[in-house]
């Protein structure tokens, strides 16, 4: 197995959040320590899907679908397990270890990351030095920012100097120069070798993940550069329109409130933060991309989104200019997009600390009770100052309102819209909707093959984004990982060799015995029991010690539990904690898909166990007694089949012999078996049996 390794699976796992990536395509609510939501493999209005972060597995309760991060991803796009690894890897930044080269790569990522959060704490260990940042604390308490939101935000300062965080980092980091450069931390001096630093006396907010790791910084000028804020480059860790400035703070907000609330500027989320609106990200000064809508949606049920977009004349240029691809999206992903006008200020951070006016937190409020839908916002700025008591003024005001009816997908919604700009424009409904219908059909809006490039395809879940696939000409190879996926494929298995094979159906009118291994114990009891069994390795030291003792000479029935036993077997002492087990045979696990449902249901068996406080001895006894009355009674069977073939006195006799015996076992010693050594031993008697006689 090349490429995917165990330590990238784990690593992969540890980074790919599972709450994170159901959150793409479902939504989820918090329900206890869990998240539940409608289940996307099932039709269902009443949500039985359950994920729990803890376990890092999802489980429906209404379809029995469940497993890990990667049974998710590869449900839901569609994918074969290498493609799953490699896309989650790609996105999580986790580099498939195939040669040194890309080894390196990921070290290199790693090392990147740590040298980001270095630095934030190199800058804010300088905003609260007593001499070195009382500029920028000043300048922090005159925005009326206060200690907990510089906190929170993890602010800091860059100093007036130009090399104060190189020599901070080269010598706690060890790293060279030209690799700080490499990082966007540092630049180099033209015609030069030397390098300085990227910030220099400015106001350091961090960009971070969703997981609130830094990948980035806006340092905002505190003297007179010309540039207000300073930006770091896009690095391998950080690819701009790709995060949400804040999210990793407001995600627990947005789901709450079920809204978020968009904001342009660094200030112009954090401020409301303070003021309890934490549900605020923001975009940073471009315009909201596709990715960044899907981000936003994530969190919110009924995907309620405000936008707000500064009220200078600036900010209204660039609503004017991203509308259309604002609607596109909102639509694609299915938004529910209000814009909020900004009142007393220009932007979001300036109202909220509006004194007077009608700015303030009421202001703030009533302004996001108010806000128009993006169709309203956008007909009433078309008509903004148009004197409608004009006839050339209706005439134009109808020319701007033309498209924006016309791109209205929804034909219902439309016409409503047509009726309502038809009593604005002091114009008749019909003459209107015969402009939009002409529009429609020169724009060819009526044709809907034309997808909307933010739609999700109806196949796989969401789209396939092109620039996570990058540098993936990794070759994997997985036993077992091919294509089967449907759900008529034959059951496979391994055999001792570990090779796959593909279970043969049993044929009923083979004279043949059955094979050892699909010999049919009846009953889900069994079944259950094993999974029962396999919880007891995960429970706890004392368990595992004592259930793999007890199984030291047992197969379990069912190949699939045979499997997991094994790798837990495999695994060994390796590992550190019950969870770190867990995880680790998760891992070892990851690619085989008939292993998902049972190990899911194992895992989530640990924690009844342990609230149950069942002995494990009990439970082991209990175990193999039904198996040990299921085998006596095949063997029994066996015998009397036996028995009726032979013509040989002797060998009736000795059968008939044997057959006392066994129903012996099974009367008497198998109900009075008190210990478990007792039960080996009977196994050890029903197995002699089984081999004398070729059973
Ligand atoms: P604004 O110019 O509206 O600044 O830019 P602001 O957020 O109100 O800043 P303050 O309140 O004066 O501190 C909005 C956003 O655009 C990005 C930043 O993310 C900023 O917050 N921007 C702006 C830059 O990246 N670089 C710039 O030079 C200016
Ligand atoms: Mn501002």
């Amino acid at each position: 197995m090349t490429g995917v390794t165990r330590e990238v699976l784990s690593e992969v796992r540890s980074r790919a959040n599972i709450v994170d990536v159901v959150s793409e395509t479902v939504v989820l609510k918090r329900a206890g320590k869990d998240f539940r939501g409608l289940c996307p493999f099932h039709k269902e209005k009443t949500p039985s899907f359950h994920v729990s972060p803890e376990k890092g597995i999802f489980k429906c309760y209404g379809c029995g679908e469940g497993g890990d991060v990667f049974a998710y991803v590869q449900k839901v796009r569609g994918l074969d397990f290498p493609d799953t690894v490699r896309d989650l890897a790609n996105r999580y930044g986790v580099q498939l270890v195939e040669s040194p080269e890309q080894r390196q790569e990921q070290d290199r990522r790693q090392m990147i990351r740590a040298l980001y959060e270095e630095a934030c704490v190199y800058y804010q260990s300088l905003l609260s030095h007593p001499e070195e940042g009382s500029f920028a604390r000043e300048y922090l308490e005159r925005r009326g920012m206060d200690a907990a939101i510089i906190e929170k935000f993890r602010m800091g300062y860059a100093p007036n100097a130009w090399d104060g965080l190189i020599t901070y980092l080269t010598q706690k980091m060890k790293v060279s120069q030209q690799f700080l450069e490499e990082c966007g931390l540092v630049r180099q001096k033209q015609g030069a070798s030397s390098y300085y630093d990227l910030f220099r006396h400015r106001l350091m907010v961090p960009i971070c993940d969703g997981d609130g790791k830094v990948i980035a910084f806006g340092g905002r000028t505190l003297g007179d550069d010309q540039v207000k804020y300073l930006n770091s480059p896009e690095s391998p860790i950080y690819r701009k329109g790709d995060h949400l400035f804040g999210l990793h703070l407001a995600k627990e907000a947005i789901r709450k409130n079920d809204s978020v609330i968009v904001v342009e500027g660094y200030f112009d989320a954090i401020t409301p933060h303070q003021f309890g609106f934490t549900n605020t990200v923001a975009t940073l000064g471009t315009a909201m991309t596709e990715s960044q809508a899907r981000l936003l949606v994530r969190y919110t049920d009924s995907k309620r989104v405000f936008l707000s977009f500064d009220s200078d004349p600036a900010g209204q240029k660039a609503v004017e200019r991203g509308i259309e691809t604002l609607s596109q999206i909102a639509e694609g992903v299915g938004i529910e997009l209000k814009i909020i006008r900004i009142p007393g200020g220009k932007d979001p951070d300036e109202c909220l600390r509006a004194t007077e006016g009608p700015g303030g937190l009421e202001g703030f409020q009533k302004a996001l009770e108010q806000a128009p839908l993006i169709v309203d916002y956008e007909i009433e700025n078309a008509i903004n100052g148009i004197d409608m008591s004009m006839h050339t003024g209706r005439i134009e005001a109808s020319r701007r309102v033309v498209p924006i009816l016309s791109r209205i997908k929804s034909a219902s919604a439309r016409m409503e819209y047509i009726r309502q700009s038809a009593s604005l424009l002091n114009n008749r409904e019909e003459e209107l909707l015969a402009d939009v219908r002409q529009f429609r059909k020169d724009n060819r809006l009526d044709t809907d093959s034309r997808q909307s490039p933010f739609q999700s395809n109806s196949g796989g879940g969401y789209q396939n984004r092109g620039n996570y696939q990058g540098g993936g000409q990794q070759q994997i190879n997985f036993q077992g990982g091919g294509g089967s996926g449907g759900g008529g494929a034959p059951k496979k298995f391994k055999d001792k060799d570990g090779k796959w094979k593909v279970k043969p159906a049993p044929d009923p009118y083979s004279e043949a015995p059955m094979p050892r291994k699909a010999r049919d114990i009846s009953g889900a009891g069994l079944i259950s029991a094993e999974r029962q069994l396999l919880a007891h390795y995960l429970v706890s030291r004392d368990d595992l010690e004592v259930v793999s003792r007890a199984l030291l000479e047992w197969d379990l029935i069912t190949p699939e539990h045979q499997e997991i036993k094994s790798a837990i077997e495999g695994i060994g002492t390796q590992f550190n904690t019950m969870e770190d087990l867990q995880y680790k045979l998760m891992d070892r696990l990851a690619a085989e898909e008939e292993l998902r449902m049972p190990l899911t249901e194992i895992i989530l068996k640990v924690e009844e166990i342990r609230k149950q406080d069942l002995p494990v001895q009990v439970v082991i006894s209990d175990y193999k007694g039904k198996i040990l009355l299921e085998r006596l009674k095949t063997v029994i069977n066996r015998m009397r089949q036996l028995l009726g073939m032979s013509n040989d006195d002797v060998q009736i006799k000795e059968i008939m012999t044997r057959i006392n015996e066994l129903n012996h076992l099974n009367k008497v010693e198998l109900v009075s078996a008190r210990t478990l050594e007792d039960l080996d031993d009977l196994k050890r008697k029903i197995e002699a049996v089984e081999t004398a006689y070729h059973l």
